[in-house]
């Protein structure tokens, strides 16, 4: 085999992390190649819930509005209903992903983008399309077979699925962004906690107009309990909308140990018409798939020039929404440590830092999702459903609801306790915005942080503490209302201060000079390039006006200052050294 290609950065596999991956390295300008095994993007949709912290991270990167013009938007996406079928009887609905109206403002509040819904057979296609624009080579049908690694870089093996030669790519660094089963992390040999396949599921895609049954309670969630809804699976029946409300994806579960079972077209089509409850019901089955339930993270993402991202190392249930989320996040985390590392400006310990940042998120998210996922059955011991699975006894005990008799209110009390711990899978937005970073590349201002207010799980709580995500608050002048976050575009570090902060803006360009990367100080005030239009910003920065915050690439506070000190220059080169690993 000859070596044929030569690039920066090589990334194995075009789902939410390797596409996301090489769009946010060529978004930076470092060359790369992006192989693939298939001939296309994903075949079926899979995830769909992008959540604020990904949407916000498409605004960064230009693309927020093509992935938009693609999606169901937040207000048609959240009257999430539980019943015994669509047709049938409502237990009840919560209000989800961020649309009640007091949960509506948090997220209003917490970001310039809200959340939506896209399938990732739409997704896919935009992020592979932008960062090929962009530069980034594209090899479908191509396969990794192995690596080794040098001090230099990795010389990666690979197939061309349609001629059968085998081929290397010499890259300095090597992306493993190929999925759960990944072949890069199992090379790797990276430590994980937790197993594969707890529990196994069915994905039945199907179109069939539901827009009679969804007008009046758009949601992209239908969950159903019926006898079999709690065996295996996700924790109930699943209908799910792909897109509205023509195309839908059931998830209904089996039990693993009777063995995989055979899923015809007809036991398909009769899935479909139990769970919406039309026993007629024209439905044409677009495909069937089955699929093992995941409850495993990395402790480690790395080893030397090779990184791991994705499913790769956290695998889970969709419960919550998690997974094409946390795996784009990972990459944004990734792709600005690599440039400034193959651009010299940083040490390549820097490097390091993506473990300690990400390895927390990933055994969190898997917890989180899996947890979400068990937690439905406090809702079936709630209707009296965990001891039977025989239709007619099921049928009597969700009847029991309805009773005048103690019984009957003591079960309408305990479902109404059960759909409460929803809001763990359905509004945890503490989950999807307040992750943390603790590593060399913050640094801590002495602090500590002060203890939530509310649940960190369900509510996002704005803080420039060193490592939390930037809150953002609108500024702007009478022309442009801009977020805080677009002040601070991927490309570059940030300061953030206040007209009496003025000479962080000379100490900043001095420092940014004598280091070689780009710091950008943003004075905001009255005459400034951008005002504090609501003056949010004065009350979310957690620093006077002449302090200062610095934000790193991906958004996230690197340190910040309470006031102004003696020598700002001196403090600044101290602080980026560190967070450069440049020491
Ligand atoms: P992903 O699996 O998307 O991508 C892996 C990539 O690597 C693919 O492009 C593949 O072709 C490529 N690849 C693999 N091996 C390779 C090799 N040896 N050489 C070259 N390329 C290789 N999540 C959710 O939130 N809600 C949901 O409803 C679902 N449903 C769902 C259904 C099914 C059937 C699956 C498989 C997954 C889901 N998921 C999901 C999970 C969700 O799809 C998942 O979290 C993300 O796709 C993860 O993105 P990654 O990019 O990490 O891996």
């Amino acid at each position: 085999t000859d070596t044929a290609v030569e690039t920066d950065v090589l990334i194995v596999g075009s789902g939410p992390a390797g596409a996301s991956a090489a769009l946010f390295l060529s978004t930076l300008g470092v060359p790369n190649v992006m192989i693939t095994k298939y001939r296309w993007t994903a075949n079926t949709p899979r995830a769909h819930i992008t959540n604020q912290r990904t949407m916000e991270i498409f605004r960064d990167v230009g693309i927020e509005d093509q992935v938009l013009a693609d999606a169901t938007p937040h207000h048609l996406i959240g009257d999430t209903v539980f019943c015994t079928s669509i047709t049938g009887e409502e237990i009840g609905r919560i209000l989800t992903w961020g649309n009640h109206p007091a949960r509506h403002a948090d997220h209003e509040l917490a970001s310039p983008s809200l959340n939506c819904d896209i399938p990732q057979t739409y997704l896919e296609p935009i992020l592979v399309r932008n960062a090929t624009a962009r530069g980034t080579q594209t090899q479908f049908s191509t396969e990794y077979l192995g690596h080794v690694q040098d001090a230099d870089g990795v010389t990666v093996r690979v197939l061309n699925r349609l001629t059968g030669a085998e081929y290397t790519i010499r890259a300095k660094y090597l992306i493993g962004a190929d999925g759960a089963r990944s072949a890069v992390a199992a090379d790797l040999d990276l430590p994980y906690e937790g197993q594969m396949d707890v529990a196994g599921s069915m994905n039945i895609t199907f179109k069939a107009d539901l827009s009679e049954l969804c007008r009046h309670r758009p949601s992209v969630l239908y969950w159903v309990i019926q006898p079999g809804a709690n065996v295996g699976g996700i924790g109930a029946g699943l209908v799910r909308m792909v897109r509205p409300w023509n195309e839908w994806l059931i998830v209904w579960g089996f039990d693993l140990a009777q063995g995989v079972p055979e899923v015809s077209s007809d036991d398909a089509l009769q899935i479909v018409r139990n769970l919406v409850g039309d026993p007629g019901l024209d439905a044409e089955i677009t495909g069937i798939s089955l699929w093992g339930n995941n409850e495993q993270y990395a402790t480690r993402l790395q080893r030397g020039r090779v990184f791991c991202a994705g499913d790769a190392v956290h695998k889970h249930p969709p419960s919550n929404g998690l997974g094409s989320n946390t795996s784009i996040q990972d990459s944004y985390n990734l792709a600005w440590k690599l440039a400034l590392v193959l651009n010299g400006q940083a040490g390549s310990s820097l490097l390091d830092t993506y473990t300690d940042e990400r390895a927390p998120v990933a055994e969190q998210i898997v917890l989180r999702a899996n947890k979400s996922a068990r937690e439905f059955g406090a809702l079936f011991e709630a209707l009296g459903l965990d001891a039977t699975l025989d239709a007619e006894q099921m049928n009597a005990q969700i009847e029991e609801r309805k009773d005048s008799s103690l019984t009957g209110a003591a079960k309408r009390a305990a479902v109404r306790e059960a759909m409460e711990l929803k809001n763990y899978e359905f509004n945890a937005h503490g989950v999807e915005m307040g992750q943390s970073y603790s590593s060399s590349a913050v640094v801590p201002d002495g602090s500590t942080r002060a203890e939530p207010a509310r649940d960190p799980e369900l509510y996002y709580e704005p803080s420039t503490w060193p490592g939390a995500r930037l809150p953002h608050a609108w500024v702007g002048d009478s022309r442009r209302k801009l977020s805080t976050h677009d002040l601070a575009p991927y490309g570059q570090f940030t300061l953030l201060t206040g007209i009496t902060g003025d000479a962080w803006v000379d100490a900043a360009k001095k420092a940014a000079d004598r280091l070689g990367v780009v710091v950008e100080t943003v004075v905001i005030g009255p005459g400034r390039p951008v005002t504090d239009l609501y003056f949010d910003w004065s009350r979310l920065s957690g620093v006077d006006e002449d302090g200062a915050v610095l934000v790193r690439p991906d958004k996230h506070v690197a340190w910040r200052s309470a006031s102004l000190p003696a020598d700002p220059e001196a403090s600044l080169m101290s602080v980026l050294a560190t967070v450069l690993s440049r020491e």
